[in-house]
């Protein structure tokens, strides 16, 4: 039996609010021209960073640290969410699944039995990204999965593929397809009807998360399980490469196709009898195609026709759900996360992100559990994210809404944790697109700072006691007391409050004249929507190996560049 308990912080006193940012894709690299971090203006990140070595510290985020194979493993924001909500390493999905490949042992387990059941009559499908990003997958493991399959009785063998350009460059789905066609031909050398059978660009075709945009998930579906897409082709390698001749082509955003044979029917739909693995190890973005392969009552789109197939998961990918019900490799038991424990010390969360991103702050933070702990101590708010668009298209995203979100909590007394992700620079950083990603930096970081106006002062309750503000240029501790005119917010240490973002909330209440800047301050208002035309310019690209450089990328530069790019980027 665990106890829950725990003790009284030694130092930190009672009824303090602590925030936690989690800035998604936010790291720390050399600080060159393709450093969007390095180059976006960041005032507020810079600001606190003066506090190191005893206010800043860096945390790795990648290999070993978060529970993945190799230091070489760069890191993802699902074990770095898991990481920060257990507050302890577990070995990930990748790790796990090598090492039960590498053993054997995955063919001997239950997952594998039942699917299994299916070689004598029926097709062994398996769905999943391909490339070596090692993030949701691994072409190795695929790689061994159809090796192993193959010597196990599996005779007939189709390959549904997601291209990624995502956690890799792009591009380099070409070279993915034809190592995995090798693969193909070898097993058919040696008896095996072997195939890939359709294909698409993963953020267009089944790889969607946290209902987005179920149409995602539904592109895949007509492609995998019946076999209808807008392109037939007569061979995946002709698919992508004339899909990637199209102009604006990314491998992230392929259209859905399938592979024909000469009669132009579908080689590969979903027949009852089959057996389908999924073979991403991560969670977020395979779980709603799980619950479209397996639940019965399933509403979100219509599927037309539901093969009766065997379905497992490389994992079982939402521990809470049971879902799937059949998986090849037991994922990690995260238990006795952070947010347990708080609710049974009478903790009070808040919990805020996007729809993109919103399952990072509560289900992978929970050890990939849906739903609350105990709903009466935990408040989750989802903020919906632009659908239908590229995220550099709107990088901006809803940073500032997450910010506001996360200012009223902490200040409406209701919670002791905070904790948001703010998605811009991981989200737009995805994209490539260097131009919008130094737009999305800025923002993540305007988001921090408590600098936004507070446009409902009358409608925030005057709080008692002493609060630590995180997000100001250093930790501020601040009591707030009430007063005639609402409340007032002062700084319990030396700090001269007219220089702290927090202000804006006081201004008004602590003089009898504000002055011009804090009438300004006290009119609500937005940063101006970043435009395509208002960012420096540059020769845009991808932010990776091989692109071009930003004309003016130092962050330290002549006072004139400076000013040009503050007034470029509003
Ligand atoms: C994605 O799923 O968007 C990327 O593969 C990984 O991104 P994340 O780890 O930052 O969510």
């Amino acid at each position: 039996e665990v106890s829950f308990k725990l003790a009284d912080h030694p130092k930190l006193p009672k009824g303090k609010v602590v925030a936690q940012i989690v800035l998604d894709g936010w790291g720390e690299a050399n600080p060159d021209q393709f450093n969007c971090i390095h180059v976006a203006q960041t005032p507020t990140m810079d600001s606190l960073k003066q506090g190191a070595p005893e206010k800043w510290r860096l945390v790795r985020a990648h290999g070993k640290a978060v529970g993945l194979p190799t230091e070489d493993d760069m890191g993802n924001s699902e074990v770095g969410h898991n990481a920060l909500g257990a507050g302890r390493i577990f070995a990930q999905g990748a790790k796990l699944v090598d090492i039960a490949l590498a053993s054997g042992k995955i063919f001997d387990g239950e997952g594998f039995q039942y699917i299994k059941e299916s070689f004598k009559d029926g097709t062994l499908h398996l769905i999943g990204l391909l490339s070596d990003g090692g993030v949701h997958s691994r072409i190795d493991q695929v790689q061994l999965l159809l090796k192993g399959a193959s010597e196990r009785g599996a005779k007939r063998i189709r390959l549904h593929i997601l291209t990624d350009g995502r956690d890799v460059l792009d591009g380099s789905s070409v070279g993915f397809v034809e190592t995995i066609e090798n693969d193909l031909a070898q097993l058919r050398a040696n008896g095996v009807d072997a195939q890939i059978a359709s294909g698409g660009g993963r953020m267009n075709v089944t790889m969607d998360r946290y209902e987005n945009d179920w149409g995602v998930v539904k592109r895949g579906w007509d492609a995998q399980v019946l076999g209808e897409a807008p392109y037939k082709f007569k061979s995946a390698l002709e698919a992508v490469k004339t899909l990637r001749a199209e102009p604006k082509a990314n491998d992230q955003y392929l259209p859905p196709f399938v592979i024909v044979d000469d009669s132009g029917k579908a080689v590969g739909p979903v027949l009852d009898g089959d057996a389908v693995v999924t073979f991403n190890f991560r969670a977020d973005r395979m779980t709603m195609l799980a619950k479209a392969l397996e639940y019965d009552d399933f509403k979100d789109f219509d599927r037309v026709r539901f093969p009766k197939i065997h379905y497992a998961g490389m994992l079982q990918y939402d521990g809470e759900l049971k879902l799937p019900n059949k998986y090849l490799v037991s994922p990690p038991e995260i238990d006795r996360t952070s947010g347990e424990y708080l609710v049974h010390n009478g903790v009070r969360t808040f919990a805020c992100s996007e729809t993109v991103k919103f399952g990072h702050v509560t289900f992978f933070w929970n050890g990939n559990r849906s739903g609350y702990f105990k709903e009466d101590m935990e408040e989750y708010v989802e903020i919906p994210s632009d659908s239908g668009i590229t995220f550099n298209a709107q990088p901006l995203m809803k940073a500032l809404e997450i910010g506001e979100k996360a200012r009223d909590a902490i200040l409406s007394g209701k919670f002791d944790q905070v904790r948001v992700n703010i998605p811009n620079s991981d989200m737009v950083g995805h994209t490539g697109d260097i131009e919008a990603t130094v737009v999305a930096c800025k923002a993540a970081d305007q988001a921090v700072k408590f600098d936004s106006p507070v446009p409902r002062v009358s409608g925030l309750r005057p709080i008692h006691g002493r609060h630590s503000f995180v997000g100001t240029p250093e930790p501020l501790i601040a009591k707030i007391s009430p007063s005639k005119r609402g409340f007032v917010i002062q700084p319990v240490s030396d700090s001269d409050l007219s220089v702290h973002p927090i202000s804006a909330y006081v201004s008004n209440k602590k003089r009898e004249e504000p002055s011009k800047s804090e009438k300004d301050t006290s009119t609500p208002s937005r940063p101006a929507l970043a435009s395509r035309d208002n960012v420096p310019s540059s020769n845009s690209g991808n932010c990776v190996e091989g692109s071009k450089p930003l004309e003016k990328p130092r962050r330290f530069s002549s006072p004139a560049s400076a000013k040009q790019r503050s007034n470029s980027v509003g």
